[in-house]
């Protein structure tokens, strides 16, 4: 494998189907990044388990569904390791042996912990939860990471990452592990139908293999400029969530819709339903793949075991050289 390129880690987790909020803020990079780098892209099912939703619905596992989204957008197994993150026990093991140096501090005060404290029961304030930016740290370290594609909402993480391969490298005397950057696109935070952050535990994503119908009338109740009351009032394309996906899906148009919305030359509704074409006509090629892959469940199933075969023989070196570091 690839052994002269610089290494590439990165993460998603299972706990929806993939959404355009995650495709362009980690997925497009992970696509093109996987031919210069040496990558391994985990669906982070441990991570899954930090919130209480898979005991509400246990049959909110999207694993397969992840696997099957990020295949058919074009994640080359030849070119980059894709697995199932519990296939590879030494995840936890890198996370238990971290967790020995890590400061309770620096995990209280994560934005991901603090924003959820005061609003999760405290039965659901759990050790894995409170752990969770450690793990994500792990995943990380395992492989040695050098380049981390991420949307912004994950930097906090990182920089935890950087700070505790600093510690380890410090407290053991050993340039043990790199330093990982993140590695950004050019739209780290699309928002949802609500303006919001798009995140699948806020209810307002929009699914890559959601079909054209379903598209059209979730981009139609999308929330725009809230100063626009009228039709032919002025409009604010900056403070409309629906003009950022004019720009991503509709670059040729885009501009002049910007300037006829300025001009309240344009309503929402027909602004809206171009977006939606747009969209629609990007997606349906990835639509026809995922169609076809979809009748391959076995394909998947041995490219996943596959995938988790190649990250364990990496996995076992990295857990081997820490013990060993720390005399265990
Ligand atoms: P979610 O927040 O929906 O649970 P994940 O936490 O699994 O999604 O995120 C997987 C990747 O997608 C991360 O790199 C994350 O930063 C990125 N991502 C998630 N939502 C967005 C968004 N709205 N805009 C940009 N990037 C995002
Ligand atoms: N914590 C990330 C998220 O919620 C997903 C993730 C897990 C990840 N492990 C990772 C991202 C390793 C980058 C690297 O989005």
């Amino acid at each position: 494998m690839k052994s002269n390129q610089p290494i590439l880690v990165s993460g998603v987790q299972p706990s929806g189907v993939l959404h355009l909020g995650n495709y362009h803020g980690a997925i497009k990079n992970w696509l093109s990044l996987q031919h210069t780098h040496r990558s391994f892209f985990m669906i982070a099912d441990f991570h899954a388990l930090t919130s209480q939703a898979h005991v509400q619905d246990p049959r909110a596992n999207y694993r397969y569904a992840m696997a099957l989204d990020l295949l058919a957008l074009g994640i080359d197994p030849e070119q980059a390791c894709l697995f199932y993150q519990s296939d590879v026990p030494q995840h936890a093991e890198l996370h238990l042996l971290l967790s020995m140096i890590t400061p309770l501090q620096w995990l209280h005060r994560t934005p991901s912990f603090k924003d959820k404290e005061d609003k999760l029961s405290h039965e659901w304030l759990t050790h894995g939860f409170l752990g969770y930016p450690l793990l994500m740290s792990a995943d990380i370290l395992l492989y040695k990471a050098q380049a981390v594609p991420v949307g912004t909402d994950q930097l906090p993480h990182l920089e935890l990452t950087r700070e505790i391969a600093r510690r380890f490298n410090h407290l053991y005397g050993v340039a043990q592990f790199p330093i990982p950057e993140a590695t950004l696109t050019d739209s780290p935070l699309l928002p949802g139908l609500d303006g919001e952050k798009m995140s699948k535990s806020h209810g307002n994503t929009i699914h890559l293999s959601d079909d054209a119908d379903t598209l059209t009338q979730k981009i139609k109740r999308m929330k725009t400029d809230p100063k626009r009351i009228r039709r032919d009032d002025p409009g604010t394309p900056e403070d409309c969530p629906v003009f950022t996906y004019q720009q991503l899906y509709n670059a040729s148009e885009s501009e002049q819709l910007g300037v006829d919305c300025r001009a309240g030359r344009i309503g929402c509704v027909d602004c809206k339903a171009r977006c939606a074409q747009a969209v629609n006509h990007t997606l349906a090629e990835f639509h026809d793949t995922r169609q076809r892959l979809s009748h391959q469940p076995q394909k998947i199933h041995d490219t996943m075991n596959a995938g988790a075969e190649q990250a364990r023989t990496v996995a076992t070196a990295t857990v081997s050289e820490v013990k060993q570091a720390m005399q265990l």
